[in-house]
């Protein structure tokens, strides 16, 4: 419903269609090639729902159909990166963009978000704003609408999947922007004036913290102690739930002016809650943070 509404708006978005049998999957092989992408119609999320496939698997799409799962197949984006455009609405008609952000993805699913897009081009990211604001319009959307896209290698946008409602892509800015995306819905669905959407510094990053593959351990509360020992600017927020593979337990944001060192805090504080190791080879000696130059007997001390 989503695809058929937004291609009649006439936005671009990936060549799909529905699948009712699994010879659906091929003929649309046959006319578009491989690899393509299956996808659940609904109850997907993180990339539970979506299925890479690099050949015919008649057997997988037998198996969704006779489980109840509705299919659709589209083509398999090639594309430079994922982004993300987000923006708010209110009745009173009033909008407000936050600057287009870059959504990294590792197995389906976004695991940092680093805000503004790095190097997007100008007038590209005043085209994802443009489009995010005429779905929010013609779809009257009251609050927080976020729109997926592909970065297609030739440039061009495609649309892929719109959340209407707060987002992950948009948690960077309860620290990153003068106004939350939380604080930005209750504006919004309350018809209040939106609050101005200008970043809180040049370069904000989000990462999630996942369940690891086995739960360090170490206590999450534990973790929070050294990752604040060596981060003390970086901003933590957990969630509450339990550790599983590859959930969403919480997320970190780190801010600051070079982009590519708030990344890498980030990406090394949300490792760290994630597993108990420092990526970089760091490791904790006697409750304090220390270069991995100290002999492995005296590390664990
Ligand atoms: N057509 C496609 N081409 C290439 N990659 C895709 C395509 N559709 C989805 N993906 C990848 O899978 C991820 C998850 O798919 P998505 O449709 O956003 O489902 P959800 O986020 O609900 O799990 C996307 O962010 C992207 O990385
Ligand atoms: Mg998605």
């Amino acid at each position: 419903v989503m695809r058929e509404r937004l291609a009649g708006l006439g936005l671009a978005v990936p060549d799909y269609a529905p699948v009712h049998a699994p010879d659906d999957v091929e003929r649309f092989a046959a006319a578009h090639g491989w690899p393509l992408v299956l996808k659940a119609v609904r109850g997907g999320y993180d990339g539970r729902g979506v299925w890479m496939l690099t050949g015919p698997d008649p057997e997988l799409v037998a198996r969704l159909l006779a489980a109840g799962t509705p299919l659709m197949v589209e083509r398999a984006v090639s594309m430079r990166r994922e982004l993300a455009a987000l923006v708010a609405r209110s009745p009173f008609g009033q909008a407000a963009a936050w600057p287009v952000v870059e959504t990294v993805q590792a197995d389906g699913q976004c695991v940092q978000v680093l805000a503004p897009a790095p190097g997007l081009d100008p007038g590209v990211a005043v085209q994802a704003q443009e489009m995010a604001l005429r779905i929010a319009t013609e779809l009257e959307v009251t609050g927080l609408l976020a729109v997926e896209l592909f970065e297609a290698d030739d440039g061009g946008l495609l649309v892929n999947e719109l959340a209407m409602r707060p987002h992950n892509s948009g948690h960077w800015t309860i620290e990153g922007s003068r106004t939350s995306q939380f604080e930005q819905h209750l504006r919004a669905v309350l018809d209040y004036p939106l609050g101005t959407t200008e970043l809180t510094a040049p370069a904000v990053v989000m990462a999630n913290v996942l369940g690891a593959a086995e739960a360090p351990v170490m206590g999450l509360d534990e973790r929070v102690h050294h990752v604040f020992a060596r981060f003390p600017d970086v901003r933590v927020h957990l969630y509450g739930k339990a550790e599983r593979p590859a959930r969403k337990v919480g997320h970190v944001t780190a801010l600051g002016t070079d982009a590519a060192e708030v990344r890498r805090r980030a990406a090394l504080a949300a490792h760290w809650l994630s597993t108990a190791e420092w990526a970089d080879g760091w490791s904790i000696h006697l409750g304090a943070a220390v270069r991995d130059s100290v002999p492995k007997q005296v590390e664990h001390a």
